[in-house]
């Protein structure tokens, strides 16, 4: 074990987050804790290059809080965390991921980690070889199997509540990774007239070619007109400036976070383009890893499936009672985890 240093920081309405920072290698991480009260902590880690301290801590904190929303959406027994590896020229990141799993072996079960953006298998085996309380990293294709099939159902769901199916719908699939890349093979299968951009022009290319898609720069992904529009690269894409001219008739993807704020849901809902909450969307890989870490056991696909009828009543509800629908998805997440705590 390392002597690295554990500072608690208070942020928010997080129960508990900490600042690790190992002295030997200059390596730090975050690990944040939104909300136990369904159960122990879920969360992935997030490798990413952040502009400062703070910017982390913000991130780190609203992606722990959007698990809390995921899980009580989804009917878990789990709650919400995260962490994040800030990126940094030099990073240690064998010794970054080390130590991280030793904190997280030292909350015993508090927090179960996976995968997340930038975090590899091989970074996943570094933290998995430090605690009991982390995904298989041999099943992280698998919780991307789980994301994309859900996110499959919330795109016919979404399709269905503008008055479409797949065959012919022109998606843009942005983003273009573990989600993305499995999400264009569901459907171009199922018809769709696909649309793909990625910031690495090779899974640009290789998604084309594979499935007939057309190529559309990364710069262009949010101007190019489409009927859908699958966010399946980082959140915040979407502000109240890009939802003011979004040429696209609805948006449904993987991205977490993927509205910048609540003024960029208000002005989608207020120009009729309904938005399928990420909260819901996105919970296939969660609802499978999960599953497996509490009981032993895969869920049936049709747990996983059932994400489209959710999102379905999400969207219904939204046009009968006029509000954003990521307001009334955060709503319903609240009312079951209060409904569910004394
Ligand atoms: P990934 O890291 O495998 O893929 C992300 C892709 O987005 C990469 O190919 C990257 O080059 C591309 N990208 C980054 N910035 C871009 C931009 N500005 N324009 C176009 N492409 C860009 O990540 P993964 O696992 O596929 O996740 C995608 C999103 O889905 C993330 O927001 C993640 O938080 C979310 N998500 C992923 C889950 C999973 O099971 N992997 C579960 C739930 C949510």
């Amino acid at each position: 074990m390392g002597a690295g240093t554990v500072e608690t920081l208070d942020v928010g309405d997080c129960e508990q987050v900490l600042l690790l920072r190992d002295p030997g290698s200059g390596a730090r991480a975050l690990i944040a804790i939104h909300d136990t009260r369904l159960g122990p902590a879920f969360g992935g880690i997030r490798r990413w290059r952040y502009g400062s301290c703070a910017e982390a801590l913000a991130d780190v904190a609203a992606l722990a809080r959007a698990m809390t929303w995921k899980c009580a959406l989804a009917e878990l027994p789990a709650g919400g965390g995260k962490a994040v590896v800030p990126d940094a020229p030099g990073l240690d990141r064998r010794r970054a991921y080390e130590f991280l799993g030793e904190q997280v072996e030292r909350l015993g079960g508090r927090f179960f980690t996976g995968p997340d953006v930038g975090t590899t298998e091989e970074d996943l085996r570094a933290v998995a070889a430090r605690t009991r309380f982390c995904a298989d990293p041999a099943g992280c294709a698998a919780i991307a199997d789980g994301t994309a099939r859900g996110v499959f159902a919330a795109v016919v769901a979404t399709a269905g509540h503008i008055g479409r199916d797949l065959r012919g719908l022109r998606v843009l699939v942005q983003g273009l990774g573990a989600v993305g890349a499995r999400l264009c093979a569901r459907l171009a299968q199922a018809g769709a007239d696909l649309l793909v951009a990625d910031v690495d022009a090779a899974r640009t290319a290789a998604a084309a070619a594979e499935h007939g898609a057309r190529a559309v720069p990364a710069a262009a992904a949010l101007t190019t007109p489409c009927d859908l529009l699958a966010p399946c690269a980082l959140g915040g894409g979407i502000d109240a400036a890009v939802a003011a001219s979004l040429p696209a008739l609805a948006v449904c993807g993987a991205a977490n976070n993927v509205l910048a704020d609540a003024r960029a849901g208000a002005v989608l809902h207020a120009r009729g383009i309904p938005v399928a909450p990420d909260l819901a969307a996105n919970a296939g890989g969660l609802i499978h890893g999960a599953t497996l870490q509490l009981t032993g056991r895969a869920a049936p696909a049709a747990r996983i499936d059932a994400i489209g009828a959710a999102v379905a009543e999400l969207l219904a509800r939204s046009r009968r009672e006029d509000v954003p629908p990521l307001e009334l998805a955060i709503a319903e997440a609240r009312r079951r985890l209060l409904s569910a705590t004394p």
